[in-house]
């Protein structure tokens, strides 16, 4: 897969390629990473990319006539361009799966006060990795790439990324490591048994118990299977019993 970065501040993105998972994916060939800085498609001598509001206003503006040649130069019939920004469609799990499918993407970080809103035409999707509001689409798109990176093939192992929180719409059940005792709390017993079906047992058991005290939401549309309703039942009655 490749993903192109389009940014005024390529290199916010060194440490990100050059670290862990991501440069060994990139090493791997799982990936390519390329960051345009698209100032370089200013052309007037001090590379101005933005503008003031028209009518007034605070901030500067991404200029149409800079971004959108960008868009174009750096772009194939098979990219999927994106634009980052926060009023886009709020990113989660799912979409970062159908992303990973695509053969090539394109990030598009805005700065300063927002994009000239023409060059919302120009691109297939807008993504906003929060309610909050970044001073730039750089760290939202690094969120972006990070979550699509690892799902590819053979950037990690694929059982690393099947139980994750919300790849089944729960939260992951909890996790334990060496040692088995640690200041008088121990690991739980049904994981040191060896008993497969158990252990997928209570995992999938403690994480309903998470998502429905941590995330309800997530549990609103599901549809439950029979052995989860059962689950749910016995988890209602032990923590009423704590009561
Ligand atoms: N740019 C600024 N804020 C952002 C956000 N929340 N998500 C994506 N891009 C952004």
């Amino acid at each position: 897969m490749k993903i192109k970065i389009l940014t005024l501040f390529p290199k916010m993105f060194d440490e990100f390629m050059g670290e862990s998972i991501i440069k060994r994916a990139i090493d791997k060939g799982v990936c390519e990473i390329e960051v345009v800085d698209f100032r370089l498609w200013s052309q007037d001598k001090h590379h101005h990319v933005d503008d003031t509001p028209c009518s007034g206003g605070a901030g500067m503006v991404l200029r149409p006539d800079i971004l959108i040649p960008a868009i174009k130069d750096n772009s194939s019939s098979n990219t999927y361009k994106i634009l980052m920004t926060p009023q886009g469609r709020l990113y989660k799990q799912d979409i970062a799966q159908d992303l990973s499918k695509q053969d090539e993407i394109m990030l598009i970080c805005g700065h300063y006060e927002g994009f000239d809103e023409r060059i919302r035409e120009y691109v297939d999707d807008e993504i906003s990795i929060g309610d909050y509001v970044l001073t730039g689409g750089e760290l939202a798109s690094m969120v972006v790439s990070d979550s699509i990176i690892r799902l590819l093939n053979d950037a990690i192992k694929k059982e690393s990324h099947e139980d994750d929180s919300f790849q089944n719409g729960l939260l992951e059940y909890p996790q334990y490591t060496r040692p088995i005792e640690y200041d008088g709390k121990k690991v739980p017993d049904v994981l040191l048994c060896g008993n497969h079906k158990d252990i997928r047992r209570w995992r999938l058991k403690e994480s309903l118990r998470k998502t429905m005290k941590r995330r309800p939401d997530l549990l609103l549309n599901r549809e439950f299977s029979k052995e989860e309703l059962e689950l749910i039942d016995e988890i209602k009655e032990e923590e009423d019993g704590k009561k």
